[in-house]
């Protein structure tokens, strides 16, 4: 877990040169904050391992304008799921021309708006999907470039959400694949390679070696049964962070180490041949922290809870994928963790408790509550309006600067 390195300067919790408890003089609790140079960190940390790839921002981790600004300016591309996320990578910065849309549900409205845009691919998850795309490349006289989005047979990784390998709404079964797109009459769209997001949160290097092998090896099959030059193959990610404590740290560079050859041999067999990791949290999840404020401290029944103006409505995650975000007094830095708690929220439901049985030092109402690596599926993913208790801001911490939006 990287909070020491991107938050904790000189015994203080700071984002960017400006301490979260000035932060929380300013801004009413509770609150997002985001480190941009954390997340350029992140970045480069993928993109100097695998040059020769693109890296496309997957905006549902956290669409939020200025962190999507970041990554545009640091050369990322783009993964959206929406038409509202392809506006906002446009506003952000993205290139048309380095944005993939992959969604299962797409309608007419949103298919139109990519094409519109002349975003770079399109991921189609059946053939139904790919007639669509078609009807609406020739209505608007544009060719469109596709990826056919793979429900492959590939060892299944150890992670919360598998999206391949069984029955799935994600994508052709790839045992069908060929039979699904033969005869399809396709004059405007084109296929030009393949899409496979497998899983979320993978913190197995060896797995996702594995998944980039396998996707070459399927892609080099596929082009020569279907009858097309691979342009782009999207190996989706699924780059895990150490959510836990205890988690271990992904290391990019074991990976690129260990595929190199045969992307190598894949590049030179197909060149000019564009290779795509998709990537949310592992770019921002880090670089996020989600800040509340202590209300009240009760004990009862020998358990002590700390109530916070802010939790599961505002930050649902930690219910909603039962994940353990760690937990730090922001205040009370350097003072020994020797009270057990559980972290609550305003919510009239037991099930508000967003950080269980989590070890603090001494809490009092006033204090500030840090729920830490919140950048991605934070905000994004919350019950923002439940109990009208007001939604809570985003702020990205940059060069000193602090920039809302
Ligand atoms: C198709 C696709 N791409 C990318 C992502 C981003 O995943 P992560 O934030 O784990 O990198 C997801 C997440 O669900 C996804 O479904």
């Amino acid at each position: 877990m990287r909070f020491e390195e991107f938050f904790v300067r000189e015994g203080r919790f700071v984002a960017d040169g400006i301490g979260l408890d000035e932060i929380a003089s300013r801004y009413p609790t509770p609150f997002y904050v985001y480190s941009a140079s954390a997340i350029r960190t992140k970045y480069r940390l993928l993109k100097d391992q695998f040059p020769a790839f693109d890296i496309c921002y997957s905006l549902k981790s956290n669409p939020n304008p200025a962190v999507c600004g970041v990554l545009a300016h640091a050369g990322a591309g783009a993964e959206v799921s929406s038409a509202n996320e392809l506006a906002t990578a446009l506003g952000a910065g993205f290139a048309p021309e380095n944005i993939v849309y992959v969604a299962p549900a797409k309608t007419q409205a949103s298919v139109e708006r990519a094409l519109a845009a002349g975003i770079y691919a399109i991921a189609v998850d059946s053939a139904s999907e790919l007639e669509l795309v078609e009807s609406e490349a020739r209505e608007l006289g544009r060719p469109a470039r596709v990826l056919l989005r793979i429900n492959t047979v590939e060892r299944q990784p150890e992670a919360k959400e598998v999206m391949v390998g069984g029955p799935s709404k994600f994508g052709f079964d790839e045992e069908r694949v060929v039979a699904d797109v033969a005869g399809l009459e396709l004059k405007q769209v084109r296929v030009a390679g393949l899409q496979v997001y497998s899983a979320s949160q993978v913190l197995d290097p060896e797995w996702i070696v594995e998944h980039v092998k396998y996707v070459l090896k399927l892609a080099r099959r596929l082009g020569r049964e279907i009858g097309f030059r691979p342009e782009c193959i999207d190996f989706g990610g699924g780059f895990g962070v150490p959510y836990n404590e205890h988690d271990k740290e992904l290391s990019p560079g074991l990976i690129a180490g260990a595929i190199r050859k045969s992307v190598d041999e894949f590049r030179q067999a197909n060149s000019g041949c564009r290779l795509v990791f998709e990537s949310g949290r592992y770019l921002v999840a880090e670089a996020g922290v989600f800040v509340t404020r202590v209300v009240r401290v009760k004990e009862s029944r020998g358990r002590v809870f700390v109530i916070c103006d802010g939790g599961m409505n505002a930050f649902s995650r930690p219910l909603f994928m039962r994940v353990r975000h760690p937990a730090r007094l922001l205040n009370k830095l350097g003072q020994k963790q020797t009270h057990e708690v559980d972290v609550c929220g305003p919510i009239c439901t037991p099930l508000d408790c967003i950080a269980k049985g989590v070890r603090l030092p001494e809490p009092e109402p006033g204090d500030l509550v840090g729920l830490l690596n919140a950048g991605a599926y934070g905000y994004t993913m919350s019950l923002l309006d439940f109990m009208s208790l007001g939604r809570p801001a985003e702020l990205l911490a940059d060069g000193g600067f602090l920039v809302s939006s």
